[in-house]
């Protein structure tokens, strides 16, 4: 038990994992630890990353605004950035789903996360039904989505070992069966089944657009989400996309549900809606919602808050965010990362030892043969430690390695990260051998 250091790291098994890296400074798509590594972040940092570290336009914005006002309540109160970043956001959103099915959304709610996005957008969906004197209680989902660990969020996830020890204590959800390849009909008849049982008593159906993230960066179809959200829309089902990981253009599109054509009822950002700078979540909602909860009587208001809900930092670093996407060539350089995924996806599909190799807008994803498969594979430790040792982020999910970089990230970079990743598999080719005898 004997630590040097007293900080409980998110998802560490502390008795396993030695000592956390110690990061001193950061710049576009690197990592500088105290001794002076130099550490390629292949990962943008848990997804939250998108123009590079220490953006120069979004520090000059966060320190401008540092010495202006940095706090105040949000409930009667308000400021510039919040109100800039609100109508930059619904603009930006709009324009994007030009010419898509559904209502606009022209309402956004602040918190600190994306975990309390979701939180946001499940009451929402629910308050909005209970105000209007609608019983609608079930809540659908989609097998293997992770929305982050707050209750709510775990809830409407799959069950997992990331929540087995809460299980007992989570809110029922139907979850429908993920959409492999060559499957969509099976999920798409379990939706069918359960609307025509119990569509007038479901309040939303919450999925990751086109990927799932932690489960293993699955993909799907944006043809099979359009049709899901058509079923659902038949029976009046609130559409709730958790864009957490895919918005701000991480799979080539700006939000993955404009890749299916239709517009959500409540939308989930945060990660990249700061350019991964500070801590932040938007739920967006459509007029019909926000209508839900304004009333003559108080008590129909919407009952959420967190305490750093608008806070004025985080307003100015995505209001600069904004900026740099209104600016610059962003996408541009998604399709660069894409186009050279693709390229690496050729040589990594002629490997034996791996499957399943996958490429969207700046994600690249292979499942390693012969592994055991779920998060805790211990292969996943083995190629973290590798690249590590080579100057290179990915930790990979079990027997899912990925790429998910910053945009800024040169050639150069991610031509490094396929060659380490190469001999990392290589390094693992005796056990896998070992495995497969
Ligand atoms: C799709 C998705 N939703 C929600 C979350 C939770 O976000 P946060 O960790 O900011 O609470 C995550 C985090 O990885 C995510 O990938």
């Amino acid at each position: 038990m004997a630590r040097v250091s007293p900080i409980w790291h998110p998802m560490t098994q502390h008795k396993i994992f030695g000592r956390a890296v110690a990061i001193e400074r950061a710049e576009g798509a690197h990592l500088y630890t105290k001794d002076g590594q130099d550490i390629i972040d292949g990962i943008s940092s848990w997804w939250v990353n998108t123009h590079g570290h220490c953006h120069p336009k979004i520090v000059e914005a966060v320190q401008a605004q540092a010495a202006k006002l940095e706090q105040v309540i949000f409930a009667g109160f308000t400021h510039d950035p919040a109100e800039k970043l609100g109508r930059g956001l619904l603009r930006m959103v709009g324009a994007a789903f030009e010419g898509a099915g559904g209502l606009p959304l022209e309402f956004v709610f602040y918190s600190d996360s994306g975990s309390t996005a979701i939180e946001a957008a499940l009451k929402m969906a629910i308050g909005a039904f209970a105000h209007k004197g609608e019983k609608r209680t079930k809540i659908l989902a989609l097998d293997g989505g992770y929305h982050g660990d707050t209750f709510g969020a775990m809830a409407a996830g799959g069950r997992s070992v990331f929540n087995a020890a809460y299980e007992p204590y989570l809110f029922e959800v139907e979850h429908l069966p993920f959409p492999e390849a060559g499957q969509e009909k099976k999920t798409l008849a379990a939706l069918r089944t359960f609307l025509q049982r119990h569509g007038s008593q479901t309040a939303a159906f919450v999925f990751e657009p086109l990927v799932q993230g932690a489960s293993g960066m699955r993909f799907y179809s944006p043809d099979l989400l359009r049709h899901m959200a058509g079923l659902c829309r038949e029976y009046g089902v609130l559409l709730i996309a958790d864009e957490v990981m895919t918005g701000f253009g991480r799979t080539g599109s700006l939000f993955a549900c404009v890749r299916s054509g239709f517009i959500p009822d409540l939308m989930c950002l945060s990660k990249g809606l700061t350019g991964g700078f500070l801590p932040m979540g938007a739920t967006l909602a459509t007029r019909d919602i926000y209508k839900a909860f304004y009333h003559d009587e108080k008590a129909k208001m919407f009952f959420h808050s967190t305490s750093f809900t608008g806070n004025a930092l985080a307003c100015a670093a995505a209001l600069a965010s904004l900026q740099i996407w209104e600016e610059e060539p962003v996408l541009e350089d998604v399709a660069r990362i894409e186009a050279s995924h693709s390229r690496a996806a050729g040589w990594f599909s002629a490997r034996p030892d791996v499957e399943n190799v996958r490429v969207m807008g700046s994600i690249f994803a292979l499942d390693i043969k012969g592994a055991d498969n779920g998060y805790l594979a211990p292969v996943g430790a083995q190629i973290y430690d590798y690249m590590m040792a080579h100057g290179v982020l990915l930790r990979p999910m079990g027997d899912c390695v990925y790429i998910l970089p910053p945009y800024c990230i040169e050639e150069a970079d991610l031509e490094y990260i396929y060659a380490t990743l190469w001999a990392a598999l290589d390094s693992l080719r005796g056990d896998v051998e070992q495995r497969a005898a």
